[in-house]
């Protein structure tokens, strides 16, 4: 008995450990209960939810691969190789790059899963992955939870949120093994410059690093900015793993579709382990993103509502007393600073008790989150919802500003 109670990891010394503390996985329940409140939803980075949008020829193939196709059984583990096929004809029209769909490619179920296996095999006890921040906070706890240590590089809103090569060397240690970037990011919407791509990929080539590129808002970049492909600079094709996902762009997140890409040397270790990590990803789910990947024409429609919105919420936050916001690069989000008003935990409490709107705290996004909100804009479908919550925000933010003596 005495030899038991000094084992470590038996039921009784169970703790919840890097998720003592994180809610996202059963926020659900919580949700449901603002919902009936006739509370508006605007902290779900999930496109248009919960209204239904699909187009039909997605939502077709979906219904026919269960009903006389494939939709009951398994694919390759590695993916489907029709849909594998289309995704790189997407990647050499987008990224320039011309990748082996046979050999270079495999489909995770999401991209959440995906930046996990992208990792997994690379990161160990005591490695270190240097990711910037503020940033998608599941970047920052997958290290963890290899064992590794996550290791946050600061970028600063003066800057625009461009990373400094700087601030990578200074955290430089002989364990750092990994760099995460997230492109365009997530809650900043800011798009990494070429040339700031250029300097990361010399740091990552010099110091043998590997670098893992999280691609999940591509698709929904504005006014022209380049979204160069960080693999293109020399050596760094070898090195980097890059992961994507049909959620964001294409709308499709309830369908749980992702991708990496990578060179033949990562993408074996990665094909080794995927029958075991993966199992397969829903067959009708990939038989709905082929339809997808045919046609994606209507990505373009998608992106013209969210341009639209994009403007709506600079005007409506840049009006409020104490409150101010750059105009989003990319995605259907908001990064609003409010720490004139008082903290992220502060504001979005006033605003869900004085506007019934549920916004999120930046602060979960890691070093300089704190006195920022993360709106999601690009919820439900109608504009009017979308307006009369952010006439209530708007309308609560400005008496708040009062209060504090702020006009
Ligand atoms: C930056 C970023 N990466 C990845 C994901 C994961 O998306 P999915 O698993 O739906 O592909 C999200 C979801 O919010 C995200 O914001």
């Amino acid at each position: 008995m005495a030899a038991r109670d000094k084992l470590v990891g038996t039921f009784k010394t169970l703790q919840g450990g890097l998720f003592s503390t994180v809610t996202k996985a059963d926020v659900g329940t919580a949700l449901n209960d603002l919902i009936k409140n006739g509370c508006a939803l605007m902290c779900w980075a999930d496109p248009f939810f919960p209204d239904h949008v699909i187009p039909s020829h997605v939502e077709n193939a979906a219904v026919r691969s269960l009903q006389e196709g494939m939709g009951p059984h398994y694919t390759m583990p590695i993916g489907d190789a029709e849909l594998k096929t289309l995704i790189a004809a997407k990647l050499s029209k987008t990224h320039g790059i011309t990748i082996n769909p046979e050999r270079n490619l495999v489909v995770t179920p999401g991209s959440d899963s995906g930046l996990l296996f992208a990792m997994m095999p690379f990161i160990g006890a005591g490695d270190e992955v240097l990711i910037h921040a503020p940033s998608y906070p599941s970047n920052f706890l997958n290290p963890g939870l290899l064992g590794g240590i996550a290791v946050p590089v600061p970028t600063r809103p003066e800057n625009n949120y461009q990373i400094e090569i700087d601030e990578y060397r200074k955290r430089l240690t002989k364990n750092t093994k990994m760099v995460l970037l997230t492109q365009p990011n997530n809650p900043t919407t800011t798009v990494q410059r070429k040339e700031r791509l250029e300097e990361l990929a010399k740091f990552v080539v010099e110091n043998d690093l590997i670098l893992v590129v999280d691609y999940a808002f591509e698709d929904i970049v504005y006014d022209g900015i380049e979204m160069y492909d960080i693999s293109r600079f020399e050596g760094m094709w070898e090195r980097t793993l890059s992961v994507y996902s049909i959620s964001k762009g294409m709308a499709l997140s309830g369908l749980r579709v992702g991708y990496v890409v990578a060179d033949d040397k990562l993408m074996d270790v990665l094909f080794a382990c995927a029958v075991n990590v993966i199992g397969a990803t829903n067959t009708s789910a990939q038989q709905a993103a082929i339809a997808a990947f045919r046609d994606y024409a209507f990505i373009s429609d998608y992106k013209a509502i969210f341009d639209k919105r994009r403007r709506k919420v600079f005007d409506c936050f840049n009006s409020i007393p104490g409150v101010s916001m750059s105009l989003p690069e990319s995605s259907y989000l908001s990064w609003v600073d409010i720490s004139r008003l008082g903290t992220a935990a502060e504001v979005s409490q006033y605003i869900l008790k004085n506007a019934n709107v549920f916004v999120n705290e930046g602060t979960p996004y890691g070093l300089g989150g704190e006195g920022h909100l993360r709106i999601v804009h690009g919820c439900y479908r109608s504009e009017d919802v979308v307006d009369q919550a952010l006439d209530r925000i708007k309308t609560a933010l400005t008496r708040l500003a009062a209060e504090k003596g702020i006009r």
